[in-house]
């Protein structure tokens, strides 16, 4: 069976079909996958039955993997792996619930954020639980000359922690705790990013890690900060992503912010399989 794209909107994302994630794939067909990858930004691999060590194997083709989360939020025996649920066994969440429920892209709070995200649907509920992506590219080549030159050179200040981040809720139960422990430093990365593969220009600023702008008062850079998530989401810029039960998701960070759209009740499971790859440091 051979490898099948189709659009899922007009700019960019894709569903592929005629591959199985479960097997070994040969060169040519995997150089294939990663021509998608960089051009469409979001490939859907669908009718996937995969376990943890086919996830592993497929998402270490794109480098190193990250280990994020706790040790109680990651899959037994496979720590790069994450759980993204609001299922409970005992009581007791088994992975992280409510991850990425405003929009960023993945681990932009670090000098080296992730590049690949991958994500494997094992449960998906009944209602709610898409995923939204905003293309950066298309962002940032949609903005006036005149607000272009404004954040040209210009460096966003990005922070872990929702903590005094006025775009954003602490949504977890027990959340500030978390964020109080895991707060950090704040990291500089260039506004405009460039795609080291494609050379295209994107924005790189999210309303969840993006707090300001270096060198900038906040009278002037908050209100710049809103047109450019405002840019980031227009009509036509977006993809919203309706899971379906085995759909193995993997996105460009580098490309494009992404939001969990939440909506679903606490006793409708969704249950996610989660690995990313550690990318380069971004640059102008
Ligand atoms: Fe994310």
């Amino acid at each position: 069976m051979a490898l099948n794209a189709q659009p899922l909107s007009d700019k960019f994302a894709v569903a592929i079909t005629g591959v199985d994630l479960s097997k070994e794939l040969d060169q040519e067909l995997f150089d294939e996958i990663v021509d998608i990858f960089v051009r469409k930004q979001v490939v859907v691999f669908r009718d996937q039955h995969i376990e943890p060590q086919h996830q592993l194997a497929f998402s270490r083709k794109f480098g190193p993997l990250e280990m994020l989360f706790d040790d109680d939020q990651r899959v037994a025996g496979f720590p790069e792996v994450a759980i993204l649920s609001n299922e409970k066994v005992a009581g007791k969440f088994i992975g992280v619930v409510a991850a990425g429920d405003f929009w960023h892209s993945d681990q932009s709070y670090r000098k080296t954020p992730s590049l690949a995200t991958m994500l494997y649907a094992h449960k998906i509920p009944k209602i709610g639980g898409d995923t939204e992506f905003a293309d950066m590219h298309g962002a940032y080549e949609s903005l006036p000359d005149e607000i272009k030159k404004r954040i040209e050179g210009r460096m966003g200040i990005n922070q872990r922690s929702k903590l005094g981040n006025h775009r954003v809720a602490v949504t977890r139960e027990g959340g500030e705790e978390y964020y109080q422990r895991k707060a950090a430093n704040n990291v500089l990365h260039p506004m405009v990013r460039t795609h080291p593969v494609t050379g295209r220009k994107g924005l790189y600023v999210s309303p969840r890690f993006t707090v300001g702008i270096e060198g900038m008062d906040d009278a002037e850079a908050q209100p710049l900060l809103d047109t450019l998530f405002a840019y980031q989401t227009a009509p036509g810029n977006v993809y919203r992503h309706k899971w379906t039960l085995g759909d193995f998701v993997m996105w460009d960070n580098r490309s494009l912010n992404h939001q969990a759209c939440g909506g679903y009740a606490m006793d409708d499971i969704r249950l996610m399989h989660r690995t990313s790859t550690i990318g380069d440091e971004p640059f102008a």
